[in-house]
């Protein structure tokens, strides 16, 4: 039987910080209530000129390196985003040009916050299938540039940033042993972005009603956010007959350090077990899972045959898991 197999992991955030002090300046909000409510204390924010796929392309370069492959030795590239360069084409094209190779076919995921895990599943399937046997798996997000810098209740969560992996295929008892996808579009207006579509296209009105920017019900989110959240883990290790014990890392979606508790809690899964890095990056949509899991492979915190649990929850709404043995 195939399995995908992580080789090699990368990531890539900006230079530029942006602390709660700073945002202090720029709405009516406070470190206090950012660090309480959240558990964010600063964020990257890309330059004016990077777009998602300049920060995808350091971080899959990174990853590349990591695997001790070349860009041409890619069957597949799929970039999860919700922010990309354009429109059209995907980014994963634009992504595949400057990765200077025209070996490999390339295409976007859309499921915003747990756009890397679907894409992962994606990626699961086709290496299971005997499709492909190498691919880069990439979530990106820019997602300041459709953040409202006057609306306090979304600019203090979210960040830029981007993460890679590079999967093979492997006969060995390793790898991706599971992915879970699960959607609920009857909650979609909870997390949206109105303006810029075929719904409402580009018009001097929807900037002045300022319809391009992110919209957020955060609490109702958070809400459904822990349920499912716990649901989903559940169902992932009833599945693979494992125990909350046997998980030796949870590298969650970042977005908010109480949500991330809460499921740790209703799990019994110690803090200690669990990746957290949204202080330093807030939340990065499709691409915190894979800076957090890049940094935990880089501190040292993933052994060989741990079973890692991703788990990511997102507008869609979308949550899912993959288990990976390691
Ligand atoms: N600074 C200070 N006060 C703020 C604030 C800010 N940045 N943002 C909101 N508030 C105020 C609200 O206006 C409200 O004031 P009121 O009681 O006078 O009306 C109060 O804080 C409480 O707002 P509420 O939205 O109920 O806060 P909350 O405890 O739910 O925290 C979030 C807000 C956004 C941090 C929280 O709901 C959350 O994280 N939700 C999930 C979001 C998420 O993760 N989404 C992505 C999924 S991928």
């Amino acid at each position: 039987m195939l399995r995908a197999r992580v080789i090699g992991t990368g990531a890539y955030v900006p230079e530029n910080i942006l602390t709660n002090h700073d945002l202090e300046k720029m709405v009516d909000t406070s470190d206090e209530w950012i660090t309480e409510r959240t558990g964010i204390k600063e964020r990257r924010i890309a330059g004016e000129k990077q777009a998602a796929s300049d920060l995808a392309y350091e971080a899959s370069k990174a990853a590349l390196k990591s695997a001790g492959l070349k860009a041409k030795d890619i069957e597949l590239i799929i970039v999860a985003s919700v922010s990309g360069d354009m429109p059209l084409p995907a980014t994963a094209c634009i992504l595949q040009d400057k990765l200077d190779t025209k070996k490999s076919a390339a295409f976007d995921v859309n499921a915003a916050c747990s756009g890397f895990i679907y894409g992962l599943s994606v990626a699961n399937a086709y290496i299971q299938s005997g499709t492909y046997r190498r691919i880069l798996m990439v979530g990106t997000e820019v997602l300041t540039k459709f953040t409202d810098w006057e609306d306090r209740t979304t600019c203090v969560l979210f960040g830029d940033g981007a993460g890679a992996v590079v999967l093979e295929a492997t006969e060995e008892d390793r790898g991706i042993v599971s992915t879970k996808i699960h959607s609920d579009g009857g909650m979609w207006d909870l997390l949206h972005t109105p303006g810029g579509g075929s719904r409402n296209p580009a018009s001097k009105e929807t900037v002045k009603k300022r319809l391009h920017f992110i919209k957020m019900k955060g609490n109702e989110t958070f809400k459904v956010a822990v349920r499912a959240l716990e649901s989903l883990v559940v169902e992932t290790l009833k599945e693979n007959r494992l125990k909350t014990s046997d998980i030796a890392l949870l590298v969650p979606h970042q977005a908010n350090l109480r949500i991330i508790q809460a499921t740790a809690k209703r799990l019994g899964l110690p803090m200690e077990k669990v990746m957290i890095n949204l202080d330093r990056y807030g939340n990065t949509s499709a691409a915190s899972i894979p800076i957090a899991l890049d940094e935990a492979v880089k501190t040292g915190k993933i052994r060989n045959d741990d079973y890692i649990l991703l788990e990511a929850f997102g507008g869609g709404l979308t949550w899912a898991s993959a288990l990976i043995k390691w």
